[in-house]
C-alpha cells in the first residue's frame, strides 16, 4: 500500500529544520552542548496520550527532563522498560525528581474502569483495576461517571508513586543517601494545568516495612 498523503510525512520534516533553525539562531551553542551531555533534574513518568507531551506542558527544552510513557502511566515492577528508565535516570543521571503525570480523561483509565473486552491491552490495564478494586466504595461514593473515573486517576498516579517508591532502584539510591524525591501529578486536558496530588515521598521511612529493601 502507498502513502496516500506523503505531504505530511514531508511537513514534519521542514517542520524539524524550522524548528532547529529557530534554536540554533537564539544559542548558536545549543545542539553543540547537548551533543556533548544531558543534565536533567527531572524523570517524567506519563501517558503515551498525545495530549500529554511532557517538554511542552512543563515548557522545557531539550536536555532538562527525562521521559517515560505508556499507556496510562504505569509502574509495573515486571516491567524491565520502565525499571531501565528508573535505573538510568536515578542512578547514571541522577535525577532529584521523579513524578508521575496522569491525566484525567485518560482512556487507559477509563477502559480499566469499564468491562468490556479490549484484546491484550485489559492484561496491562489489570493493573489499575486492583487500585480500582481497593477503592470501590470512595469511587462509588460519587454519583458522577466521569468524577469516578477522574477520582481512580488520581488514585492511579498515587499507587504508581507507591510502585517507584518500593523498587529496589528508589530505595538504594536512599539508602546511599543520594537527594531522590517522588512526586504525583494530574494535569488538566481542558485547561492545561498541572495539580500536585500532595503524596510526595523522599525517604524510605515513609514507606509501609513490607515493602523495605535493608541492607
Ligand atoms: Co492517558
Amino acid at each position: 500500500m502507498t502513502d496516500s498523503n506523503p505531504r505530511r510525512l514531508q511537513d514534519l520534516f521542514e517542520n524539524n529544520q524550522r524548528w532547529a533553525n529557530r534554536i540554533s539562531t537564539s544559542d548558536p551553542e545549543f545542539f553543540a552542548k547537548l551533543a556533548a551531555q544531558q543534565s536533567p533534574e527531572y524523570l517524567w513518568i506519563g501517558c503515551s496520550d498525545s495530549r500529554v507531551p511532557a517538554n511542552q506542558i512543563v515548557d522545557l527544552l531539550p536536555g532538562e527532563i527525562f521521559v517515560h510513557r505508556n499507556v496510562a502511566n504505569m509502574v509495573v515492577h515486571t516491567d524491565f522498560n520502565c525499571l531501565t528508565v528508573l535505573q538510568y535516570a536515578i542512578d547514571v543521571l541522577r535525577v532529584k525528581h521523579v513524578i508521575v503525570v496522569g491525566h484525567y480523561g485518560c482512556g487507559g483509565v477509563r477502559a480499566a474502569y469499564e468491562n468490556a473486552d479490549n484484546g491484550l491491552i485489559d492484561n496491562w490495564l489489570r493493573n489499575i483495576k486492583d487500585v480500582l478494586h481497593r477503592s470501590r466504595a470512595r469511587i462509588n461514593a460519587l454519583a458522577d461517571e466521569e468524577a469516578r473515573i477522574n477520582l481512580l486517576c488520581e488514585l492511579n498516579v498515587s499507587a504508581q508513586v507507591a510502585n517507584v517508591c518500593h523498587t529496589t532502584i528508589v530505595q538504594n539510591a536512599w539508602q546511599r543517601g543520594q537527594n531522590l524525591t517522588v512526586h504525583g501529578w494530574v494535569y488538566s486536558l481542558e485547561d492545561g494545568r498541572l495539580k500536585d496530588l500532595n503524596c510526595s515521598v523522599d525517604g524510605i521511612d515513609q514507606i509501609p516495612d513490607v515493602y523495605r529493601v535493608l541492607p
